[in-house]
């Protein structure tokens, strides 16, 4: 009973006994991992040279392609060129010579990433790989592709710091992106702060993301982002509860749920109650997205456990995505040690990638899906 009582409590004690992979070490150091992604990665790597680039694809999966995402929707506003996320194994039929194909690959054994490499090279895109090693590594060297080469050592979900920031580097390189430092420094100074205030060595009273993991515990979280915003963030808190919690998660977006997801909050009225919403907010949103927020909670509020809003904080946009980003992380690390779980393993990808590989048919470019 003792042990029952203790297993419910984010003390830092239980989380340094049940977390063996140091999955909450790696999120505190998040802030020295993003100051070496930006000024110590894709300085020096020599790029492909385009006469154009007309569009950006970042190919990855899982943990690798949510930095995609951040790109994409940092990217929206300041670039005149497409940014857009492939997670699959083909590349859409637009990407060509002047199509800038970042394949991003933690492990670079993933092979869905493989796949669309071969498809890139094939298409003679412009290619950067941004990877640990692996095959990705080895196929790029091959092939004279550039490889931003990132340290191993930690689950790639872990390592947007290493993932993303470089690709802000080449569009800088390239021309794309105006110099970042001054925004990149105040997102990293941000979420070192914050940290503080996250880590497991303060208690329930005073640890937003241990209160949030009590408020998600038994419950299935949904996730709810703005458009072109804090979508990515909805996705990433998502990704994080499925990985590290071992526990379900759903998210979508404002205002596109208010043109249907709000209706779906009549039936069945018990699993409902088991639903916690979470609103990521950011008063930098769309006022009418903000008052869409006001009026979604009061349509819901009712049918529901709970809703918790969680706002963003931090001067510019890097910094504001990643404390929401940063309390999702640890919310999502605290709600697997409430569960009793080790927040590192993922055992059910490993499986499920040690059978694709058992079963010997993958065949890369010569698939008739890429031909
Ligand atoms: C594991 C994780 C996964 C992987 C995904 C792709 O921490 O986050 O989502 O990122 O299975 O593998 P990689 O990143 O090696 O290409």
């Amino acid at each position: 009973m003792a042990e029952q009582i203790f297993k419910f409590r984010c003390t830092k004690d239980h989380c340094e006994r049940i977390d063996t992979t140091g999955m909450l070490l790696a999120e505190q150091g998040l802030p020295a991992q993003c100051r070496t992604a930006y000024w110590d990665m894709a300085r020096e790597v020599e790029l492909p040279r385009m006469d154009a680039i007309s569009n950006i694809v970042v190919t990855g999966l899982g943990g690798s392609a949510i930095g995609g995402d951040l790109l994409r929707v940092f990217a929206a506003r300041r670039i005149p060129v497409p940014v857009i996320v492939n997670r699959d194994y083909v590349l859409p039929k637009f990407v060509g010579p002047d199509t800038l194909v970042f394949a991003v690959s933690y492990s670079g054994n993933t092979e869905e990433t493989l796949s669309a490499y071969e498809e890139a090279v094939a298409r003679k895109a412009g290619i950067v790989a941004i990877t640990t090693g692996g095959e990705l590594g080895k196929m790029a060297r091959r092939d004279g592709a550039p490889v931003v080469g990132i340290p191993s050592g930690v689950a790639p979900r872990a390592a947007t710091g290493f993932l993303f920031i470089p690709t802000l580097t080449i569009l800088n390189r390239y021309g794309l992106l105006p110099d970042l430092t001054g925004e990149i420094e105040e997102m990293i100074n941000h979420i070192l702060v914050l940290g503080e205030k996250l880590g497991p060595g303060v208690t329930e009273e005073d640890n937003l993301a241990k209160r949030i993991a009590h408020k998600l515990k038994d419950k299935i979280p949904v996730i709810w982002g703005s458009s072109g915003h804090t979508e990515v963030v909805a996705q990433r808190w998502k990704g994080q509860i499925n990985e590290n919690a071992k526990a379900p998660a759903y998210w979508n977006i404002i205002p596109e749920l208010n043109h249907n997801e709000i209706v779906g909050f009549q039936f069945p009225p018990e699993v409902l109650k088991k639903i916690h919403v979470i609103i990521l907010r950011d008063e930098q949103d769309h006022p009418r997205v903000q008052k869409r927020v006001e009026i979604t909670k009061e349509i819901i509020k009712d049918a529901v456990d709970g809703v918790t809003e969680v706002y963003a904080t931090g001067q510019g946009e890097l910094a504001r995505l990643y404390s929401l980003i940063y309390i999702g992380d640890y919310a999502s690390i605290y709600l697997a040690t409430l569960y009793g779980i080790d927040p590192g393993p993922v055992r059910a990808i490993d499986f499920l990638k040690k059978e694709l590989a058992n079963d010997g048919a993958f065949c890369g470019l010569s698939h008739p899906h890429n031909l």
